[in-house]
């Protein structure tokens, strides 16, 4: 009676293992169309060229040499041969890719361990949820209600200031982590700006939410994906009947920060409730979004939970805080080594005031060039992943000729093929931007090259905020926080680096000293006289 069943159980197994190795492996292996796409030989069955397209030490140079070798759109292996990947510094067929997040989402591994720290809210979400909450979320960011956070930056920037000045008491000059500073006070700003908590991380790091949230992407991130964190992703049963250290402390940190979120979502629900909307009230993110929830704009399928609203501060730390701190803080090495810009940056900021307006500060022309130029240059997020969720027909604007010798404008692009989305190579093509392109260079915006106006880009051209529905909901909000915290940091000190700073990309591109481990950004800070 048994064996029969054993058998066709077992045949199931085999059927599906067949099923699994055709769709996964053998048909990208040997039939996938994308193997007919021109690119660099493989070194073996399992050698990956990651690595050359994502370290940013090596990829600007690996981007320029493969275009001119294979053209603007061409194949590099993943994970081995059976893993071939589009790379496309193609504008056209870019803008394709990111404007139907429908056909390309991202992978689902990499959304189901972003989901394991902060929930399905808009970073994670994809279809109809995501289109819904970034609906509710859009009005939080407008330009208007950025006005009214700026004085949020200010305070923080001027505290850091302090902090510093304090540091340095009577001495000359002191070195200070600049990497880590600029990490405590975004962290500042999303607590007050997201959701009106103060974490005074720039005093100190004992505030246990700040806590938590730290050691929640110490683990889940900064430490890379272990074998074990993938392993879960495939079988998630792991997680609750063997809890390893990592899922410990994720759970953890989730009781104290959705803990701490449900008080405050409980007590700014009653203030919406009790208070109407004025131009004095509360402006922080979580009190527009339970606003923008309530208004008649939004159907009623179209509000979010209180879970998603919480999900959605998450997102916005995930997603918001060491981005931003990464840019502040390349921004201040690249003025540390060229110390010409630095100096005309400082004299453009010192022709205001100290309690300056927003909109003056927004509209320094120098100041603009270079945090465009730093955001081209060393783009924070250095590049992102999607796989095509069904077959589709991705247009060219410049023709590839297959490895057959065909040329085509468009390529057939087999269901679950990945497609690299190549944030600092667009941004660094020397084609596209000229033979200076890997140099930084604020005056290149004042006449920039007719290709890099082509490109796509939500901000200036440039890759760096993505493009298309999925493009970052935070740019604005970035991008004035950038400029408040130089506009106070240039005036108030001098920076000068010494040692040997090199770029890894570990989840975002960060700063290390050569030879050690931790990444950091030590700059010596001097007063100005
Ligand atoms: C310099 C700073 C920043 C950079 C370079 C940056 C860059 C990006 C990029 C490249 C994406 C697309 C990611 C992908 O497709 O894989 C993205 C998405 C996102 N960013 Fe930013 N970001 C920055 C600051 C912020 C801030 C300050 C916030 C919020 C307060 C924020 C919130 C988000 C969210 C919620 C998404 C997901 C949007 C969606 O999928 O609809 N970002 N960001
Ligand atoms: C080359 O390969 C492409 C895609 O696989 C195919 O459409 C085309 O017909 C081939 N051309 C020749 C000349 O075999
Ligand atoms: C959004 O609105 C719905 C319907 O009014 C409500 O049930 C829900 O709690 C609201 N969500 C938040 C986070 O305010």
């Amino acid at each position: 009676m048994i064996a029969p069943v054993l058998i066709v159980f077992g045949c199931l197994c085999l059927m599906y293992c067949i099923w699994w190795l055709w769709t996964v492996v053998i048909y990208h292996l040997l039939f996938s169309p994308i193997q007919q796409l021109p690119g660099p030989e493989s070194d073996g069955f399992f050698a990956t060229q990651l690595r050359n397209i994502m370290e940013p030490e090596i990829s600007p140079m690996f981007h320029d040499e493969w275009v001119s070798k294979y053209g603007k759109t061409f194949r590099v292996y993943g994970f081995g041969k059976f893993d071939p990947r589009i790379l496309s510094l193609d504008p056209l067929a870019m803008s394709h890719v990111l404007n139907y997040p429908n056909i390309y989402p991202k992978p689902w591994q990499s959304r189901s361990l972003i989901s394991e720290l902060i929930g399905n809210g808009l970073f994670s979400a994809e279809g109809l949820p995501h289109r819904r909450q970034r609906k509710v979320l859009n009005p939080a960011f407008s330009n208007q209600n950025l006005q009214a956070l700026a004085p949020i930056f200010t305070s923080k920037a001027i505290q850091i200031c302090r902090t510093w000045t304090d540091i340095l008491g009577h001495a000359d000059e002191v070195c200070v982590d600049v990497s880590h500073w600029m990490s405590r006070a975004t962290f500042d700003v999303i607590g007050l700006a997201g959701f009106d908590y103060e974490f005074n991380a720039l005093e100190g790091e004992s505030n246990p939410v700040y806590v938590a949230y730290r050691e929640m992407f110490q683990v889940g991130l900064d430490e890379g994906f272990t074998a074990r964190s993938i392993l879960e992703v495939y079988l998630p049963f792991l997680k609750s009947f063997w809890p390893d250290q990592r899922t410990k402390t994720i759970k953890r940190s989730h009781e104290i920060i959705y803990g701490i979120g449900r008080e405050l979502l409980k007590r700014k629900k009653q203030e919406v409730d009790t208070a109407p909307a004025s131009p004095q009230g509360p402006k922080d993110l979580l009190t527009l979004m339970i606003r923008s929830n309530l208004s008649s704009g939004i159907t009623k399928d179209q509000r979010i939970s209180d879970r998603e609203m919480l999900d959605e501060i998450n997102s916005f730390f995930f997603a918001g805080s060491d981005s931003t701190s990464l840019a502040l803080s390349w921004a201040l090495y690249l003025l540390a080594v060229n110390p010409d810009t630095q100096e005309r940056l400082r004299k453009e900021l010192t022709s205001l005031d100290d309690d300056v307006a927003l909109g003056e500060i927004d509209a320094l022309p120098f100041l603009d060039k270079v945090c465009k130029e730093e955001l081209r240059l060393i783009p924070p997020v250095h590049s992102s992943l999607r796989v095509a969720e069904r077959e589709d027909v991705l247009p060219l604007s410049s023709p590839v000729t297959l490895r057959n010798g065909s040329t085509v404008t468009q390529l057939r692009v087999p269901k679950g093929t990945c497609v690299h989305v190549p944030v600092e190579g667009f941004n660094l093509l020397t084609e596209v931007w000229g033979p200076d392109a890997h140099r930084f260079n604020p005056d290149r915006w004042d006449d920039l090259p007719p290709a890099a106006r082509a490109q796509p880009g939500l901000y200036s051209n440039i890759m760096t905020f993505s493009a298309g529905p999925r493009a970052c909901i935070g740019v604005r909000f970035s991008i004035i926080e950038m400029k408040i915290f130089l506009f106070h940091l240039i005036r108030s000190f001098e920076f000068v680096s010494r040692e040997r700073i090199i770029k890894h990309n570990v989840v975002l591109t960060r700063p290390f000293v050569r030879g050690r481990r931790k990444s950091q950004l030590p700059l010596i800070i001097r007063r100005v006289s």
